[in-house]
């Protein structure tokens, strides 16, 4: 068997006749006198021995004193520990256990039970090894799978919100623009990382709905005549439609159907006021409308940026969510270069 086991005890007989027994199963063995020597000699060895023999009675550092110290070193602390006793005392046994030791072996020993014994735990323990390896390994590659597929899933959701913007040829990126500005809005605000992740996701989805509208009428150069307004205004209750067949993320829906929603409850489809408004929603209306002002139309240019702050201003707790219409404010008065507008 090429066990290394190591042996603790300060009865010089009993350490020769435990080295006997194991040497001749052709285990490596090392044996030490005391629980001082043990620590020292675990402390001092690059690789460690596969069980420990230890003895409860010793001067100095007893049995339960030297598993204390052992515990105390990383590598060694998971070594299976039995302990030698000559006490018929279930005392030191419930002791001992409760200390960690993995089993006890009284003295003197017979040999076939020591043998027995080692061969167990010694086997039991590299199971649990190997079983805790593959544990770890798998997840692992469970950690690795995840990554990948998140960043499948965000690769979609941008190739689609690509394929939402390319219809309308003159709001050209306005979806991962609004995807980033809610997100913004969203750290501001305090929210989690893996939040404003979700936020950035719905941000980048919100205009779906659009897809199911003619062209024509998105790209249409004059006015809208009413039945052409009900139809672009259809596109959230579309984006829902859309959006409930990922059942994964559902929250997804309630940025489509929700960011034309006013606070003053005179938006659309629903007429929802204040909080009744889902929050993502809430977010995404104020990002949307930031980057509808600050990007080109057909009939105009990008608005100048006070013109844009006012406008913030004046929707604060009419059109925006006040205190979402703060943070956009805040980001607009940092913002000395005016950066945050289609390039
Ligand atoms: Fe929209």
């Amino acid at each position: 068997m090429n066990y290394w086991i190591l042996v603790i005890d300060d009865d010089a007989a009993n350490l020769k006749m435990a080295n006997n027994i194991l040497s001749a199963e052709g285990m490596r063995v090392s044996c030490v006198k005391s629980g001082e020597a043990a620590v020292k000699f675990l402390q001092s060895s690059i690789a460690v021995p596969d069980l420990i023999l230890l003895d409860v009675h010793m001067p100095v550092m007893d049995g339960f004193q030297t598993l204390a110290e052992i515990n105390k070193i990383a590598d060694a602390s998971v070594i299976p520990v039995i302990f030698l006793t000559a006490d018929d005392d279930s005392d030191t046994e419930t002791r001992g256990l409760k200390a960690g030791a993995m089993d006890f072996i009284k003295k003197p020993f017979n040999p076939e039970v020591l043998l027995l014994r080692i061969k167990h735990i010694v086997e039991l323990s590299r199971l649990q090894a190997d079983l805790a390896f593959e544990v770890e390994q798998k997840t692992l590659e469970l950690t690795a799978q995840n990554i990948k597929l998140e960043k499948i899933s965000m690769q979609i959701c941008m190739a689609l919100s690509g394929a939402i913007d390319a219809k309308d040829k003159y709001t050209n990126g306005h979806s991962a623009r609004v995807a980033d500005y809610s997100r913004m809005i969203a750290a501001r605000a305090g929210f989690s990382r893996e939040e404003q992740d979700n936020i950035y996701m719905i941000g980048l989805l919100h205009d779906v709905g659009k897809i199911g509208i003619p062209d024509a009428i998105i790209n249409k150069p004059g006015k809208l005549d009413p039945e052409e307004r009900a139809v672009i205004m259809a596109h959230p209750v579309m984006g829902e439609k859309i959006l409930k067949l990922i059942e994964e993320f559902p929250r997804l829906v309630t940025g489509a159907r929700f960011h034309h929603e006013r606070y003053d409850g005179r938006g659309y489809p629903d007429g929802l006021a204040g909080e009744n408004i889902p929050i993502e929603a809430r977010i995404i209306a104020v990002a949307d409308a930031y980057d509808a002002m600050t990007s080109r139309r057909s009939y105009r240019d990008v608005l100048p940026q006070d013109q844009v702050r006012q406008e913030v201003a004046e929707g604060r707790g009419v059109q925006f969510d006040p205190k979402f219409a703060d943070i956009m404010l805040d980001m607009i008065d940092e913002d000395k270069d005016y950066h945050m507008r289609e390039k």
